[in-house]
C-alpha cells in the first residue's frame, strides 16, 4: 500500500489530499478563492498566485491532519505540472519540491486533466476502464479512451472555447456572478429548455471534437439583437432569462451527450465516465445517465466532491505514475499549457 500526498494550485482552488492505493481518500482540503475573484468577474492570475502563496501551507497541513497522517507515513509527493496558470502552479510546483527534498520522499508530477479524466475511478474497485471517459472543466472539453490508467488516449478536444467558459461567458452576459455554471444551473431550474432552439454545433459527421463558440454568440445576440453585445438584458423578464438558461444549458448537454455516445460507437467501449467542473451539471449528470442505461452501458460520474478542482485527483494518479516508477526530479518544471 502506497499513501500520497497531492497538492493543487493549477487555478484558483488551494488543495492538498491525502489517498492510500489511488483510491481510498483520507482526506481533501480544497480553499476556494472564489470570493476573491468574483468582483472581478473572473480569475486574477496574479490574485490567485497571492492567494496560494497564503494558503498552501495551512492546506496542506489540515489535509494531513484530517488523514491522521505524519511526514513519515507520506510514500510519495504528486503535484499538478500542467496546464493551468504559470504563477499558480509555480506555488504548488515548490511546495511539493521543498517537501520532497525536506522528508527525503519521491515527486511525480500530475497532468490536471489527465486527473479529471481518472477522477471517476475515486472509490471504485476494479477502475471502470476500459471507459470513454469525458472531461468538461473550465479549460478543457475532451474525450478519452482509457483502457489503464497507462493507456490513456486523447480521441477529442476542444476547437475554441470549453463548456464551463461557454457557461462562464454565458452567465457574464446573463448578468449572473461567476463562477457562471452553477449560477445557470439554479437559473435554468425554473425555465423552458425548448423556449429557444440554440445552435448544436457537431462539426461534421464524424468528428469528436467540440466548438462552443457559436453558441455563447448565439445567446449574446439573442439577448442584446443581432449584431449586438450590450444593452439588451433590461428587456427580459425573469422567466425569460430562465428560459434562456435552460435553452443554452440543454443544448451544450446535448451536444456532450452526442458526441460521447459518438466515442462510444467508435471504441466499442461498454463504460462510460464523467469528470471535471462541468460535471457536478445535474442535468448534464441525469441525461448522460439516461442515454448510457438506454443503450446498456455503465456509467460512473466523479462523486460531486472530486468534480471541481480537487488533490484528491491529483493524489489518485499520482499514485499509479508513482507505481510504474515514473518520478520527477528537483528540476520540474511548470508546464501552463
Ligand atoms: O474543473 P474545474 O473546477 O476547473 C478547471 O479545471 O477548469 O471547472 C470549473 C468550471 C467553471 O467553468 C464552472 O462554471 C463550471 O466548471 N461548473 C459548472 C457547474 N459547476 C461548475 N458548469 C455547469 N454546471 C455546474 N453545476
Ligand atoms: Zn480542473
Amino acid at each position: 500500500m502506497a499513501t500520497v500526498l497531492g497538492i493543487e494550485t493549477s487555478c484558483d482552488e488551494t488543495a492538498a489530499a491525502v489517498v492510500d492505493d489511488g483510491r481510498r481518500v483520507r482526506s481533501n482540503v480544497v480553499a476556494s478563492q472564489i470570493d476573491l475573484h468574483r468582483k472581478y468577474g473572473g480569475v486574477v492570475p496574479e490574485i490567485a498566485s497571492r492567494a496560494h502563496i497564503e494558503r498552501l501551507d495551512g492546506v496542506i497541513e489540515e489535509a494531513l491532519t484530517h488523514a491522521n497522517c505524519k511526514p513519515e507515513d507520506i510514500d510519495c509527493l504528486a503535484v499538478t505540472a500542467s496546464p493551468g496558470l504559470v504563477g499558480s502552479l509555480l506555488i504548488g510546483l515548490t511546495a511539493a519540491k521543498t517537501l520532497s527534498w525536506l522528508w527525503g520522499k519521491p515527486l511525480v508530477a500530475v497532468d490536471h486533466v489527465l486527473a479529471h479524466a481518472c477522477s471517476p475511478a475515486i472509490d471504485l474497485d476494479p477502475p471502470p476502464w476500459p471507459a470513454v471517459a469525458l472531461i468538461v472543466s473550465g479549460g478543457h472539453t475532451s474525450l478519452y479512451h482509457i483502457r489503464g490508467f497507462d493507456d490513456i488516449e486523447r480521441i477529442g478536444a476542444t476547437t475554441d472555447d470549453a463548456a464551463g467558459e461557454a457557461f462562464d461567458k454565458v452567465a457574464t452576459v446573463l448578468g449572473l456572478p461567476y463562477p457562471g455554471g452553477p449560477e445557470i444551473e439554479k437559473l435554468a431550474l425554473g425555465g423552458d429548455p425548448r423556449r429557444v432552439d440554440f445552435p448544436r454545433t457537431m462539426l461534421g459527421r464524424d468528428s469528436l471534437d467540440f466548438s462552443f463558440s457559436g453558441i455563447k454568440t448565439a445567446v449574446l445576440y439573442h439577448v442584446h439583437g443581432k449584431g449586438k453585445t450590450s444593452g439588451g438584458l433590461d428587456r427580459w423578464s425573469p422567466q425569460d432569462l430562465a428560459d434562456i438558461a435552460a435553452s443554452f444549458q440543454a443544448a451544450v448537454v446535448d451536444v456532450l451527450v452526442a458526441k460521447t455516445m459518438r466515442a462510444v460507437a467508435r471504441t466499442a467501449a461498454d463504460t462510460v465516465t464523467l469528470g471535471g467542473g462541468v460535471a457536478a451539471n445535474s442535468v448534464l449528470r441525469a441525461t448522460l445517465a439516461d442515454a448510457c442505461a438506454e443503450r446498456h452501458l455503465t456509467f460512473h460520474a466523479a462523486p460531486m466532491e472530486y468534480c471541481m478542482d480537487n488533490a484528491a485527483m491529483i493524489a489518485a494518479l499520482g499514485h499509479h505514475l508513482y507505481e510504474r516508477g515514473q518520478l520527477a526530479s528537483l528540476a520540474l518544471e511548470a508546464k501552463p499549457n
